[in-house]
């Protein structure tokens, strides 16, 4: 492999922990180049809880960002994080990290196997929400499930949280480069006329959504 290839992953690895450090998280991130989300992605979503202060979070797949976000809970003086997680195995290791960092009182990780579930007439494998607390979202990002499953992969999850949004909620979708996730943009907004959409063009691309407050 040649050695730009290989330094690559090292290099987010430096800006991950950089921002963590920046946080206050000194305790080596659990940062893996092919899973975590990328240092540019995690900077806008923390910079987005910091600024915004919102007061819950859900996120679809657990891990450095849950840590990340959770942390801007404990700086903000409030808020709390709310994971879907699918895989057992790495909700506990999220749980872990949490309590590691003493975060746990800041997000909670929740068991969410994927489970066929029909929306809009197609049927996806999506995470089960019953255990999902009912409060209103101001803040959501989708990391999750992996694109592989399925197509549209990550479409569910407007449909299936919508009602529950905020007037000013902020929607972050990572990986919003890739042909799949672009075209999941284009099915939200063509259902949900109510959202602004800003592209950030981060190493694998950020859609950023926002409810309109004067949606009907
Ligand atoms: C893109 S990852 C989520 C990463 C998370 N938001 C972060 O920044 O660390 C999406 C899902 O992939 C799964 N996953 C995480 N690490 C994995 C690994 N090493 N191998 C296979 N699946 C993994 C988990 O179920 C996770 O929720």
């Amino acid at each position: 492999m040649p050695a730009t290839e290989s330094q690559a992953p090292l290099t987010d690895q430096a800006a991950c922990i950089a921002l963590g450090e920046e946080l206050g998280l000194n305790k080596s991130l659990p940062y893996t180049p092919n899973w975590s989300a990328a240092p540019d992605f995690l900077r806008l979503i923390v910079e987005h809880a910091r600024q915004a202060r919102p007061n819950t979070i859900v996120e679809c797949g657990s891990g450095v960002t849950t840590l990340m976000l959770a942390r801007c809970c404990q700086l903000n003086g409030g808020g709390h994080v709310i994971s879907l997680e699918n895989g057992a195995e790495f909700a506990a290791k999220t749980r872990a990290e949490l309590a590691r960092y003493g975060l746990e009182d800041f997000a909670t990780v929740i068991d969410a196997p994927l489970t066929t579930q029909t929306v809009k007439g197609r049927e996806y494998q999506w995470y089960v929400l019953k255990d999902l607390p009912d409060r209103t979202l101001d803040m959501l990002v989708i990391d999750g499930p992996p694109g592989f499953i399925q197509r549209h992969s990550r479409y569910p999850a407007l449909p299936l949280l919508f009602d529950k949004l905020a007037d000013g909620c902020t929607v972050y979708l990572d990986d919003a480069a890739r042909p799949d996730e672009r075209e999941v943009v284009a099915l939200w907004q063509a259902a949900f006329p109510g959202l602004a959409h800003e592209y950030v063009a981060t190493a694998r691309g950020c859609s950023i959504l926002r409810m309109k407050r004067d949606r009907p």
